[in-house]
């Protein structure tokens, strides 16, 4: 075992029809469809990582003590790969992926699994899937790596065993409608992470703390949930399944700063990278929901907009919560966001050059 591993490549024998996968990838919506294989590395305590496979995707067979299934030691990642305009495939920003999963890892007292391996098994599942990589111009193929504590142990502890899987899923719009304004639901009941909790690590128990809220927010006929902080229920700390950004009538970009209870998105860290260098102030503080809704009245905040790797960059054009509704923009696209997104877009898709480096 080790850091230095060679990705055994088992390929599908029975891989899905050309024609089938086209029926397939021509309306994907979100994360139901799923490419012909997958990686699996293996971790154990007393080896490090080994067993490194491209495999058929199949079901994961597990003990019913494994863990994660009892105390939930699970970390995952999001990002996509593009086709080119060239035929080829490439990615987004990786090693930003890689990192925050090392990062996740410490959160969760999990094993780090190095760049090399995390790039090395994106590398290889692009490869051997790469005809389901989309090449409509709104499709990407979304990466979901992940891992959890498969050791058979009821004991409250770090697992001494994890497996480490990535599958692959081509997909359209995260939102069933597109990027038309989406709506939030503010709750006032339910918060997500806690100060010292694990908000800014990228594990499933976030996302599980956010079920019923977000059932809620279906519910109120809202598309996310809005969390606030958990000391006064007055700060916006993020949606759901992504981050939230305002845009100030000066064409100020102002989001919550990281200070662990929010997730660190690459989308997030992406945007305002854009918004500086293209000569916007941004400023990271906290927002309360009053300057949220007294802004979107006044019009101090123009735009207010979702992101995530999922999401993209999303309008946000309505804010309900129990008290009180409000509009932004008219409830239309704000044309910063829109600006935003188009710029972000075209590097992601290689329509533009990528003086960052971000697409590999
Ligand atoms: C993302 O990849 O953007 C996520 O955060 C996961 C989920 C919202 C689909």
């Amino acid at each position: 075992g080790g850091d230095n591993l060679d990705f055994e490549i088992r390929p599908a024998s029975q891989p899905v029809p050309a024609v089938e996968r086209a029926a397939l990838m021509a309306n994907p919506g979100f994360g139901r469809i799923f490419t012909d294989h997958m990686v699996t590395i293996r971790y154990a305590d007393s080896k490090g990582w080994y067993d490194a496979r491209v495999e058929p995707r199949a079901p994961i067979a597990l003990d019913p003590a494994a863990a994660v299934l009892h105390y939930a030691q699970e970390i995952f990642e999001g990002l996509k790969a593009y086709r080119s305009a060239d035929g080829g495939v490439t990615t987004f920003r990786a090693d930003a992926n890689a990192r925050r999963f090392r990062e996740s890892a410490t959160r969760m007292a999990m094993p780090h699994l190095s760049d090399d391996l995390f790039l090395g098994s994106i590398r290889e599942l692009v490869q051997v899937d790469r005809d389901w990589v989309p090449t409509d111009p709104e499709g990407s193929l979304y990466l979901r790596p992940f891992m959890f504590a498969s050791e058979v142990f009821l004991g409250v502890r770090p697992a001494l065993e994890y497996l480490y899987c990535l599958i692959a899923s081509p997909v359209g719009s995260y939102f069933a409608g597109g990027v038309k304004p989406a709506t939030m639901w503010v709750s006032t009941e339910y918060t997500r992470a806690a100060p010292g909790g694990t908000g800014a690590a990228k594990c499933g128990g976030n996302y599980a703390a956010s079920l019923v809220a977000q059932a809620e927010a279906i519910e109120q006929g809202c598309d996310q949930v809005v969390f606030l902080d958990t000391r006064e229920q007055k700060y916006i700390d993020e949606l759901g399944g992504m981050n939230i950004v305002f845009v100030l009538d000066d064409g100020t970009l102002v989001t919550p700063p990281l200070t662990g209870t929010i997730l660190p998105g690459i989308t997030r860290d992406s945007v305002l990278t854009l918004a500086r260098d293209e000569g916007r102030a941004v400023q990271e503080r906290p927002v309360s929901v009053d300057e949220w809704r007294e802004g979107a009245r006044s019009g101090r905040i123009r735009e207010t907009f979702a992101c995530g790797t999922a999401a993209v960059i999303t309008p946000v054009g309505a804010v309900k919560s129990r008290d009180y509704e409000f509009s932004i923009g008219g409830g239309e696209p704000g044309p910063v966001t829109m600006a935003l997104r188009e710029r972000l877009v075209n590097i992601q898709r290689g329509n533009a050059e990528d003086p960052y480096g971000w697409v590999q």
